[in-house]
């Protein structure tokens, strides 16, 4: 259907980028990123049109994002030129053609496109030897100054590189080692950096990548003090199976992987290196609060769990609700996944399975309907009967009222 709307209109559409990569690999992928050799926007406008969308258009960059009333999306974008005026800066963006806009990207694997008019629908066009690599299985750049035109581009090539099981070509290698050596990389914004960081540790399996990236020497860019040391790799790849685990509860909690990583990357970093590191990426002020600001509160959490096993092995479950009341479900895992014991792990597990659901069912209203009189009391009252919950002295409603009367 769109190449039918430019056959009206009289413009060129191509399917072009991941998504003709991933379907010549036979990989599911469902962004159809669009190129139109002419005004991308006026053809998103009138495509929307046609099929009842609506469009968000970037003037600046001529381009648009047609959604459907699903809420499925396609990008559309307009042949272009962009020009860097200085590495790591956003491109400024004229208008070219399709070999101009192709010769633009990062990787001959992203630079396949397939035509959608009619007469020529499916053609597939190849400047840049896409084919070839693709089946040679290679991550190769289109010329020598991608990395310093784009740094971001080195944390994209080890990402395809990971995810497609392709190996980066020998000179597209040498060619990172020297952005690194030229510290092109201290040139990225902190955003930009950040979302790359994240791209890479949402893939399914980031361990590869983690240490791909360790190779490069990259991670002292995010901080001088961060290195894959052998016991921060343990803690990563035990990030994984902590991760895995906590897949198969199935719960509707959702949790971000990549800061579960993000914290067990950053495992021996002190308090302030840590926060040094998200100052660097300019961690959104949310989700500094909302996780990060926990971390020395948790490890401090976990020091004395260690202490308190020493003493003695046996633990109520209202003890670990209490060490873990409050701290995020990424905080959590991290925990299960740097601890060094068995049992504190299993703590996590039964804690984030079933205890923190745990509630007791008189309220402050079911305390004064009892005939007690409110008050700072009720507190008291109502921890002492969560602990009994937990504990599993009280087990019904009865025995819970009976309780808050004693
Ligand atoms: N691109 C680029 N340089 C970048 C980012 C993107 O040249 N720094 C180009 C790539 O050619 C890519 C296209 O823009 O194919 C779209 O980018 P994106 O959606 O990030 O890439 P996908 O290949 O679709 O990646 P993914 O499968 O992870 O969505």
């Amino acid at each position: 259907d769109l190449g039918t709307v430019g056959d009206e209109l009289g413009l060129a559409v191509y399917a072009i980028g991941g998504f003709v990569r991933d379907l010549l690999l036979g990989v599911a992928n469902l962004d159809i990123d669009v190129t139109v050799e002419g005004d991308g926007i006026f053809f998103a406008e009138q495509f929307a049109a046609r099929h009842g969308c609506r469009v968000r258009s970037h003037r600046t960059f001529s381009t648009a994002v047609v959604i459907f009333p699903d809420g499925a999306k396609i990008d559309v974008a307009s042949t272009r030129l962009e020009y860097y005026e200085s590495p790591g800066v956003l491109p400024t963006v004229e208008r070219s053609s399709l070999r101009h806009d192709l010769y633009r990207r990062d990787f001959t694997i992203n630079t396949l496109a397939v035509c959608l008019n009619g007469p020529s629908f499916g053609r597939l066009t190849d400047y840049f030897g896409g084919q070839q690599d693709l089946q040679e299985r290679l991550v190769r750049v289109l010329h020598n100054l991608s990395f310093v035109e784009d740094p971001t581009r080195v944390f994209r090539a080890i990402r395809f590189e990971q995810r497609l099981g392709f190996h980066i070509a020998p000179h597209t290698e040498n060619l990172i080692r020297s952005a690194v050596r030229m510290n092109v990389l201290n040139k990225v914004g902190g955003l930009r950096l950040l979302n790359e960081l994240i791209q890479i540790l949402r893939e399914n399996e980031p361990v590869g990548a983690i240490v791909r990236m360790a190779g490069f020497g990259l991670l002292p860019f995010v901080h001088p003090a961060l290195k894959l040391l052998p016991e921060i790799r343990r803690v990563v790849e035990e990030t994984g199976r902590v991760l895995a685990w906590f897949r198969l509860l199935y719960l509707p909690d959702a949790c971000e992987q990549w800061q579960v990583y993000f914290l067990a990357l950053g495992d021996r970093l002190t308090t302030d290196e840590f926060h040094d590191a998200c100052r660097r990426l300019a961690v959104p002020g949310r989700i500094s609060t909302k996780v990060f600001s926990h971390r020395r509160q948790a490890l401090g959490t976990l020091d004395a769990i260690q202490r308190r096993l020493r003493r003695n092995p046996e633990v109520r479950n209202s003890e670990i609700y209490d060490w873990f009341h409050g701290l995020p479900l990424e905080m959590l895992l991290y925990l299960a996944a740097r601890a060094n014991r068995e049992e504190v792990r299993r703590f996590v597990s039964q804690y984030v399975s079933r205890l923190r659901q745990v509630r007791c069912s008189l309220d402050g209203d079911g305390l004064a309907a009892l005939g007690l009189a409110p008050g700072p009391r009720f507190r008291t009252i109502m921890d002492r009967l969560l602990v009994a919950r937990l504990d599993g002295e009280v087990v019904n409603d009865e025995q819970e009222r009976a309780l808050a009367l004693l």
